[in-house]
């Protein structure tokens, strides 16, 4: 939610930091906004609009700046909200992320100050610009910071120093330095073009640099002292940030599963040995006796995927939780449950505060996620990384599939530490896990046929998604997919379910997409395409190669091939990814930005 980005260095800013805020759209793009320190003052640039439709701005010759990409919240998308926002004298300029929640008690310290905009980022200029009466620059961030409550990070600069400040407390932020230059990220992906190493700030501290000194210092804001902090590596390569041919990067992160799977698997197979116990040392292995999972969107449909792989194959009982939900309905959570969360981002607002409400309770917390250093993965004991590389379309993909590949090998490394699985039975597992990516390949393939069925059925307004055991989440994951980017209303349900209720709403414009593989309900849901098809509802099903009782019944039947039921989702969900993304396309849709979304939610 909202991207930052801030450079002080030899170069002329403003390239860099529209570079940088391009980079960064993912978290925001109704407005944009850039504010320029030059020898005579600071020039703001502020728009509606994406940050991506900028060619260039004219150079203005300014050594330090700041950037900002916007996801509203407080206040609608207009000029004035969007970021930099400014104290009345002009001085302490301010690009801001996540949310003040204090904002009526902060006011106390300004009466009569004016406030221009609705944004509850204006306070922090107009504080900053307050405490400087008394103090420099620096120590007024650092009064500032330690005053705001709420979830933040946000970079300031004043019009009279060469400083370049940033604090964070629960929104994400990275700093990196490279011989003379510096730079401010709300995260590393923006950074690839510069350096390979960064630093990164934890909740309750600040980064403070200055340009002519070239000094560079951390500063804990609730301790109220000095820090010492060393640049960390990270892995990530410019390939992985670029769309190359694709027209989106849904798309190309779609056609990547195969590779990304394999590479999930590698990191962790090794001749049939799960390598976990690094993560979930014996001693917890052995004592848990339930599994609580925490997460959201899609996430949370991996989550529930794994549900039934944990319990049919570890035979523990797990419960998998909204974040948002579980973290404020006081969970009974004893002494030997194990937390899951799962995030791609490692960002989102909601399974942070969960991962925090976990631990009051001392249990152990697993993460599941795609961006090493983000906050989940220093909050958990441990983190199991999906090795998806990273994920730009807002909606998820590849980040989906290798997340079940890790719950999988979870699933199948806590069954033989508990004895539930014998080696042999592993070894089987893994080697149609292991096939699972060519198979992918063969899905696909598909894109002709798949393109075909999008021609008859992108102008819908509903869809229904039904699927049975291991591919109800998976329903619910196509449905998610397709009314995010298409802006099609689509519900998922457990296909058993539709009698309950979503019958009604079968008629000759609404199609539901079936998901029917050979499994233990295979003969049910037949019986509710039959009841669909009754009703004149047009039907579009998923289905296992050489089913040929299937396309006597559907209007559409999109073969995969045959796996085992339990590693079915790897593949069911292809074709739903595929359809969404066909059929937002055809519609004009804007696939890699849908309208009000924003890839990584940092406000609760
Ligand atoms: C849907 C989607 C979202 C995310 C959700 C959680 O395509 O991407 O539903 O899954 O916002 O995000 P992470 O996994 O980053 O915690």
């Amino acid at each position: 939610m909202c991207g930052i980005f801030a450079y002080a260095g030899k170069k002329d800013c403003t390239d860099v930091i529209i570079k940088g805020l391009k980079s960064l759209e993912y978290r925001g793009y109704d407005s944009w906004g850039v504010a320029l320190k030059t020898g005579t003052g600071i020039t703001l640039e502020k728009n509606v609009g994406k940050v991506s439709q900028v060619e260039s701005l004219e150079s203005v010759n300014a050594r330090v700046g700041i950037g900002h990409t916007r996801w509203a919240t407080h206040g609608n998308v207009s000029v004035l909200n969007s970021h930099p926002h400014t104290d009345s004298s002009k001085r302490v300029y301010v690009v801001h992320n996540g949310i003040i929640e204090n904002i009526a008690e902060l006011k106390k310290y300004i009466p009569g100050d004016l406030f221009y905009s609705e944004t509850d980022t204006e306070i922090i200029p107009k504080l900053i610009a307050h405490f400087m009466a008394e103090m420099d620059f620096p120590e007024a961030v650092k009064t500032v910071a330690a005053l705001l409550k709420g979830n933040f990070a946000f970079v300031s600069i004043d019009r009279d120093s060469d400083y370049l400040i940033a604090a964070r407390n629960g929104s994400p932020i990275v700093a990196a330095k490279s011989g003379g230059e510096f730079f401010i990220s709300s995260d590393l992906q923006s950074l690839i073009a510069y350096t390979k190493k960064a630093f990164f700030i934890n909740d309750g501290e600040m980064v403070i640099y200055q340009l002519d000194k070239q000094s560079l210092v951390f500063y804990d804001f609730i301790e109220k002292r000095e820090v010492h902090k060393t640049a960390q590596s990270y892995d990530l390569q410019s390939g992985d940030i670029e769309k190359g041919n694709y027209k989106h990067f849904m798309l190309k992160e779609i056609f990547e599963q195969p590779v990304r799977l394999e590479n999930t698997y590698l990191n962790y197979v090794d001749d049939f040995d799960i390598a976990f116990s690094e993560m979930l040392k014996p001693t917890i292995v052995q004592k848990i006796n339930r599994i609580v999972i925490i997460a959201c969107g899609t996430s949370w449909h991996a989550g529930l995927v794994s549900e039934y792989w944990l319990e049919s194959l570890v035979n523990i009982p797990v419960e998998v939780e909204y974040a948002s939900e579980f973290r404020y309905r006081n969970p009974v959570l004893t002494e030997n449950t194990l937390i899951i969360a799962i995030s791609q981002s490692g960002e989102t607002a909601d399974t942070i505060a969960g991962i925090k409400e976990s631990r009051k309770f001392g249990i152990p917390i697993l993460s599941i996620c795609n961006v090493s250093g983000s906050t989940i993965t220093r909050l958990s004991d441990a983190t199991v990384f999906t090795k998806a590389g990273p994920e730009i379309g807002v909606a998820s993909t590849k980040a989906f599939t290798t997340q079940l590949e890790v719950l999988f090998l979870l699933a199948l490394y806590l069954a033989q530490q508990r004895g539930k699985l014998r080696h042999k039975d592993i070894i089987n597992y893994l080697k149609n896990l292991k096939d699972i990516p060519e198979k992918i390949e063969r899905v696909l393939s598909k894109t002709d046929q798949i393109s075909t069925i999008m021609e008859s059925h992108y102008a819908v307004t509903n869809a229904l998604f039904l699927g049975r055991g291991v591919n109800y989440p998976i329903a619910l994951e196509g449905a998610l997919k397709l009314k995010e980017i298409s802006y099609i209303h689509a519900e998922g349900y457990p296909a058993a379910e539709m009698k309950h209720g979503p019958i009604a709403l079968i008629d000759r414009n609404m199609p539901t997409f079936f998901i029917c593989i050979r499994d233990q309900s295979y003969e049910k849901v037949l019986s509710n395409i039959q009841e669909v098809k009754a009703r004149d509802g047009i039907v579009i099903a998923v289905a296992n190669d050489n089913d040929e009782r299937i396309t006597t019944l559907a209007d559409h039947v999109i073969f995969i091939p045959e796996t085992i039921v339990e590693l079915s989702p790897f593949l069911t969900v292809i074709p739903l990814q595929m359809l969404a993304y066909y059929i937002a396309d055809k519609r004009g849709c804007d696939i890699d930005k849908p309208r009000n979304l924003a890839k990584s939610v940092t406000v609760e």
